[in-house]
């Protein structure tokens, strides 16, 4: 198998003028976070000021978890929400049970996986893993969202967070998001928008494109351009009403959008009838 090569860019500033665009969108997309994969766990933590985990914590409560429910984590990169689905990280959810049923985590990814089994290895091993089955029931699978390999009716969540935006064509990965939701299931989006007021968004575009990429390609030795694809692949994806639109039109009913601090993130559900 070739590895994708790391140390060249991924991304240029011609393709960033519109990196949905970009015909092969996806090859780029891995390239870069089999790259920065060791690293994407703390550039997340600092550059979202230790918000990105209250995010997930937010798309776990609307994920509204039942007793044996099967729970699919799409793009689950490291793992965080994974995890989270699977009550790990959280205890203090209290009255929130456990997925007790069977949670995947699917990447497309190779190099995210073994870090996200290893983190929900250190967290059952750990003080917190006390009666907790992380990763007992967290099977991982290298895949892709737009053709998983589950059958039809077969989830009762299913969740992505920070994926949608980097997937090649999201309407067809929400269809397939669709065929594998049992009715009533839930599909839960967290994907990063863009403050509505407008001063804020100048502020926060002023920190998103002229701090972050300095720092977080610093702190990652990132040579792949991805830090630079983030802002603006957030500011040239789709706006909350299409996304919203995208999901009625796979299907999806009662679908609702829940910003989270400010705007610079938000929480999607959809219900499938
Ligand atoms: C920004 S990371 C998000 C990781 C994780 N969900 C989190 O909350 O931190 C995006 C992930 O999406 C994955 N990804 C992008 N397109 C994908 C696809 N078509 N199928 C599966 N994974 C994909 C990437 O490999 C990467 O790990």
């Amino acid at each position: 198998m070739t590895r994708p090569n790391s140390t060249s860019p991924a991304w240029d500033d011609r393709l960033l003028e519109n990196p949905h665009a970009v015909q092969d969108k996806r090859a780029r997309v891995q390239k870069m976070f089999a790259a920065i994969a060791p690293s994407y766990d703390i550039n997340n933590r600092l550059h979202s000021l230790w918000m990105d985990q209250k995010w997930r914590r937010k798309a776990v409560e609307l994920a509204r978890l039942k007793g044996e429910e099967a729970v699919v984590d799409l793009a689950c990169g490291t793992g965080d929400l994974t995890i989270a689905m699977s009550h790990g990280l959280w205890p203090e959810l209290g009255d929130w049970p456990p997925a007790r049923g069977q949670v995947i985590g699917i990447d497309f990814t190779f190099e995210m996986l073994p870090l996200a089994r290893a983190k929900a290895r250190s967290i059952n091993e750990g003080p917190k893993g006390k009666n907790l089955t992380t990763d007992d029931h967290i099977l991982w699978i290298n895949g892709d969202a737009q053709s998983l390999p589950l059958p039809d009716a077969s989830a009762d969540v299913v969740s992505i967070a920070f994926g949608i935006r980097n997937v090649a064509d999201p309407l067809m990965a929400i269809r397939e998001f669709h065929r594998v939701l049992r009715p009533g299931g839930r599909l839960i989006i967290l994907e990063f928008s863009l403050p509505t007021n407008r001063v804020l968004r100048g502020l926060y575009n002023f920190y998103f494109r002229q701090i972050l990429p300095r720092t977080a390609t610093f702190i990652s030795g990132d040579k792949t351009g991805a830090y630079k694809y983030l802002p603006e692949s957030v500011n040239t994806f789709i706006g909350r009403e299409q996304m919203t639109g995208m999901m009625q039109h796979a299907g999806f009913q009662q679908v609702e959008q829940f910003p989270l601090t400010f705007g610079v993130c938000v929480c999607y559900r959809g219900i499938r009838a």
